[in-house]
């Protein structure tokens, strides 16, 4: 494995083999590549080959949730209809976080303090960072449980794949004395605090505390890092274990991109980046990738089809569709085409072995047979 070519090919090229052995599966991507589907995707994959299985999904789309069976509650381990050994479930952020902290609080009076400060309640839900955090900490959680063989966390949609390393090192700092002795200067005004933070670059943060305002905030902000202290070494080991349970061999990141120059960029540093910080991946996956055209056609060169389009134009209703037939071929073809150059492009001294496409499929990815569909490209046609 070099630096140019970060997967490692020996062991990731096939998706079916991951499915039926590992025990962490880790989807990620940047935001709407399709990362929950294949994450759904994997988890049928691996039910199906009788492996108990868990998917925990972070932001599954409507309908994908109603037939995993995620409904209100979604946010214990639920069995999905249709497919044995699976069961789904869905990250509560809120209650994910109030379990950490009864976790680390070590009495129930500190955990009530600090579930009823005002700034925890804001911070919950706009630290940077935060989400991240928690998918980590139920990863912890269900592979502490021993239920399950095989467990496939979906990542949360930020905008930078990263951010999910990132995550418990940006909130153990974030709750680290330094920053918060820094707050809890005796006589510090309001407007210093922001001044401070800013020079922190703590800008979600003070997106967090700007809801509050004045002494409330201060008053709030001293109590809930008071009630933090000695709680930090707790987060900081949970962390390290996280990251242990992530570099294991036993783990596999499936790193999922679109078909386009940022989506594969951000996959491709991303598959770099995993392999500086030793965790082990198992692929890339190119979704929605547009179909090549069936075969039949598949020769009729964009051009000629369009030509033959302009030959049909002004003739009558049959003739007019099959010129707009002709020339969804050419765009079809045209498209297929730049793809497979941007695809070769991003990709440039990579295994090709590690890659697996999926094409778009006709409609969304909502039911079990549509995740199998999905599988039946990820392991190739044996499902
Ligand atoms: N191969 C595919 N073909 C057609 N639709 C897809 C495909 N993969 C994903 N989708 C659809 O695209 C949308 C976004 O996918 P999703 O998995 O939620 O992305 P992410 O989790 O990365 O944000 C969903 O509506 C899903 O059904
Ligand atoms: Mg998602």
């Amino acid at each position: 494995m070099t630096r140019s070519d970060p997967l490692d090919a020996a062991r990731a090229r096939d998706l079916a083999a991951v499915v039926a052995e590992r025990h962490v599966i880790v989807c990620t991507g940047s935001g709407g590549v399709g990362k929950t589907t294949t994450a759904a995707a994997l988890a049928v994959g691996a039910a199906r080959r009788g492996r108990r299985t868990i998917v925990l999904t972070i932001d599954p789309a409507r309908r994908l949730a109603q037939s995993l069976g995620l409904g209100e509650l979604g946010d214990r381990p639920h069995p999905v209809a249709g497919v044995d050994g699976l069961d789904a479930m869905m990250l509560d952020m809120k209650r994910t976080f109030d379990e950490v902290i009864e976790r680390h609080a070590g009495d129930a009076a500190r955990a009530a303090r600090i579930k009823g400060n005002r700034f925890y309640q804001q911070m919950s839900d706009s630290l940077a960072g935060t989400q991240e955090y928690m998918a980590m900490e139920k990863l912890h959680d269900l592979a502490e449980l021993g239920a399950y063989d095989c467990i496939v966390i979906d990542t949360p949609p930020t905008r930078n794949a990263l951010d999910f390393l990132d995550a418990p090192r940006r909130l153990t700092d974030f709750l680290e004395g330094r920053f918060l002795k820094m707050f809890l200067a005796p006589g510090m005004a309001a407007g210093k605090l922001a001044t401070r933070a800013a020079g922190f670059g703590a800008g979600l943060f003070m997106r967090a505390a700007s809801k509050l305002t004045g002494q409330a905030l201060l008053g709030d902000l001293a109590e809930f890092f008071q009630s933090f202290d000695g709680m930090y070494d707790g987060f900081k080991q949970r962390a390290q274990a996280v990251y242990k349970l992530l570099q294991s061999p036993d783990t596999a990141f499936v790193v999922v991109a679109s078909p386009e120059s940022p989506a594969l960029r951000e996959a491709r540093y991303f598959l770099e980046r995993l392999a500086e910080d030793g965790m082990p991946t198992a692929g890339l996956v190119v979704n929605r990738v547009t179909p090549p055209p069936v075969p039949a056609v598949a020769s009729l060169r964009p051009a000629e089809a369009l030509a033959a389009a302009d030959r049909l134009a002004g003739g009558g209703p049959e003739q007019q569709a099959a010129a707009a037939v002709l020339r969804l071929h050419a765009d079809r073809v045209d498209v297929a085409r730049r793809e497979r150059k941007i695809i070769a492009a991003a990709l440039h001294g990579l295994d090709p072995r590690t890659l697996t496409e999926v094409p778009l499929l006709r409609g969304d990815v909502h039911d079990v047979d549509d995740l199998a569909a999905v599988g039946s490209y990820l392991y190739g046609h044996g499902g």
